[in-house]
């Protein structure tokens, strides 16, 4: 997301920081983008990415359905009368409360990836349609999602039998292979694997599959390096193409649709000089909106609005923990206090995993572009 230096500073007139800058207008480009690189698959939102309103209302508009996880994004989708057959449940482990709550709201898919999982559903038999989720360890993938969750492949058969001998119904399988991945190489691997056990499955049990949910994992171009979209899709799209037409694919992205939609834009509120470089101390930092240093293990660009010649800085967010440096050896001009430094691509696991550690003041945030009017799909 580009904005001027002007509108920036018009911003911060009229907010005062810390800020984070979301344009919703840019998350729709962003969606088309993977649409376009990924025509046939139907996309859910991964709302933990960033759970805001006008985020919800923007992708609602779009015709996108929702990927939720806790109770506090259902709330979310309810405040914003989202159909709830739009929503799948992907939390692997969850609490009885959990799965009430979210049939009471009416969300029907789930997702397991264990027997004592399964067993939690047999309540709930004639209510809800599971998908059994696989693990697929990638060391292309910036963050493993697959060492928490997923069942091993060579133990899906076994889960599967079991559902259908409780009279679960489970309508197909799903896998994150790891989120910010650097090649399609898993997603193409785990594609085939989940083909294949859906038809050793049919074979033993008579029974179809009829959903491959490919989860996340698909990458934002914070390095500069990164390829764009639609090379990175295409061994998706081949693999997909290879599949029975009649299986219906679907996707959970979160941190492609946010991360390049937004931006944070922090004040200079002090500094130092320290074994000879200069540190500037902002008004937020990895406890903050930067928070997606240590939990997603991301560099965002980042930059100085002053012109000027580089030098190498040390910039740090405002708690008292020393772990709470952002970055240190950037190249920044010799900044004063009042500054204003901003932070690109940090739409993504940024404010939804920020802290109140020190008791300051959350990132406000603003949006450009939002949909003026709550469109009402679902009426309960
Ligand atoms: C179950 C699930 N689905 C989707 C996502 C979104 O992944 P990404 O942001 O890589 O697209 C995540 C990320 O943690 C996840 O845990």
């Amino acid at each position: 997301m580009i904005l001027d230096e002007q509108t920036i500073q018009q911003l911060v007139v009229q907010n005062t920081t810390p800020l984070m800058v979301l344009d919703c207008a840019q998350v729709i480009e962003q969606y088309q983008l993977l649409q376009q690189a990924l025509p046939s698959v139907d996309f859910f939102f991964a709302v933990k990415a960033l759970p805001h309103p006008a985020l919800v209302n923007t992708l609602n508009q779009q015709g996108l359905g929702f990927d939720i996880a806790s109770q506090g994004e259902i709330e979310l989708l309810r405040a914003q009368y989202i159909n709830p057959r739009c929503s799948i449940h992907t939390h692997p482990i969850k609490k009885d409360e959990d799965i009430k709550a979210a049939l009471r709201f009416g969300c029907t898919t789930f997702v397991v990836d264990n027997a004592d999982e399964l067993h939690k559903f047999v309540a709930y038999r004639n209510r809800v349609g599971l998908l059994l989720r696989l693990s697929f360890r990638n060391s292309d993938a910036q963050v493993d999602l697959s060492k928490k969750f997923g069942c091993r492949p060579d133990d899906a058969m076994h889960l599967l039998l079991e559902a259908k001998r409780l009279g679960i119904h489970v309508k197909g399988l799903s896998f994150h292979v790891g989120s910010q991945c650097r090649s399609a190489d898993m997603h193409v691997y785990a594609i085939h694997q989940c083909h294949k056990i859906m038809t050793e499955y049919h074979r033993q049990s008579d029974s179809l599959l009829s959903i491959i949910d490919i989860g996340g994992g698909f990458p934002v171009n914070y390095d500069g390096q990164t390829q764009d979209i639609a090379h990175f899709c295409h061994p998706i799209r081949e693999a997909i193409s290879q599949l029975p037409a009649e299986l219906e694919i679907i996707a959970e992205p979160g941190r492609y649709l946010v991360a390049p939609a937004a931006i944070a834009v922090s004040s200079v509120v002090g500094k130092a000089n320290r074994e000879g470089r200069p540190w500037y101390y902002l008004d937020d930092g990895v406890y903050g909106v930067y928070s997606g240093r240590i939990f997603d293990h991301v560099h965002y660009p980042i930059k100085a609005l002053k012109q000027g010649p580089l030098f190498p800085s040390v910039l740090a967010g405002p708690t008292c923990d020393s772990i709470d440096v952002i970055e240190e050896a950037i190249d920044l001009p010799c900044l004063d206090i009042g500054d204003l430094v901003v932070g690109e691509m940090i739409g993504a696991y940024s404010t939804a995993t920020a802290t109140r550690f020190n008791s300051l003041v959350a990132t406000t945030i603003v949006t450009l572009n939002a949909p003026e009017q709550i469109p009402v799909s679902y009426i309960a």
